[in-house]
């Protein structure tokens, strides 16, 4: 199966918030990005709001032709937004209000407890989900316990690796949790911290599913508009990369 491409519009959403208005309109931007070739729309709503707002959410997934992937935190009150959205899948993803973006993955070891009702709740909403983790056995052990669908690996590790040799270690890591994930029928996908530089190694690594794309491309799109943008890293996921 080919590899898709989730493209998170969070910035798009940022953007528009500056001025407090409806510009760039989401809709539109959403519309564009599938026209390009995107498999799903991704969405965080934080629990601060300062990007994608719930009322952004309802007002697009009538119109997407492709699906919305759902990332909120583990809280019951984000589960009862998604309950009533009803998205095709939820990404579980950890939150501190005072990080700039999410930062590593969730700690499904430690807080196993807490997450377990979340993801039944979610399951009752026939949503399927996965959690965003860290590429380490422990964590990919303690998700196939909880029964998720997916897990989404956290390529920040890789992505911001200052040596040749860390890189290779992280990416070797990485390929290998997606084996063992795999191997246990976990669908695999991954993202953060991917540009059009890395993306095409990423992009090597067999038997992912997706990779989810955000600051990146929609920073690339101010120099060649989002639609190419879009195009470019299908293109180079395609082509991969040594
Ligand atoms: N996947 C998840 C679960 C994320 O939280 C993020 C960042 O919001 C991304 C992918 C995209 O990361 P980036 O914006 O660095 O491409």
């Amino acid at each position: 199966m080919a590899l898709l491409l989730g493209v998170n519009i969070d910035h798009v959403a940022t953007l528009r918030n500056a001025r407090g208005g409806k510009d760039p309109l989401l809709l539109q931007v959403a519309l564009a990005v599938e026209d390009a070739g995107a498999d799903s729309i991704t969405m965080h709503l934080r629990e601060d709001r300062r990007h994608i707002r719930d009322e952004d959410l309802f007002m697009l997934s009538p119109h997407l032709r492709t699906s919305i992937n759902l990332e909120i935190s583990a809280l019951n009150e984000m589960v009862n937004v998604a309950g009533k959205l009803k998205p095709k899948s939820v990404c579980l993803v950890p939150e501190r209000r005072e990080e700039i973006t999410t930062e590593g993955g969730l700690d499904v070891v430690c807080i196993y407890e807490k997450l377990a009702p979340i993801v039944e709740k979610l399951f009752q909403y026939e949503i399927s989900v996965s959690l965003f983790i860290d590429p380490e056995e422990k964590q990919v052990l303690a998700a196939k316990r909880l029964e998720v669908n997916a897990v989404e690996f956290h390529t920040g590790k890789y992505a911001n690796a200052q040596s040749a040799s860390q890189k290779i270690v992280c990416f070797s890591h990485l390929s290998n949790m997606v084996k063992v994930a795999s191997e246990l029928g976990l669908t695999v996908n991954a993202g953060h911290g991917l540009t059009r530089f890395n993306v095409g190694k990423i992009a090597s690594i067999n038997l992912l599913n997706e990779l989810n794309v955000g600051h990146s491309l929609v920073a690339r799109s101010i120099m060649i508009g989002l639609p190419d943008a879009v195009r470019e890293f299908r293109q180079i996921m395609l082509r991969g990369s040594v």
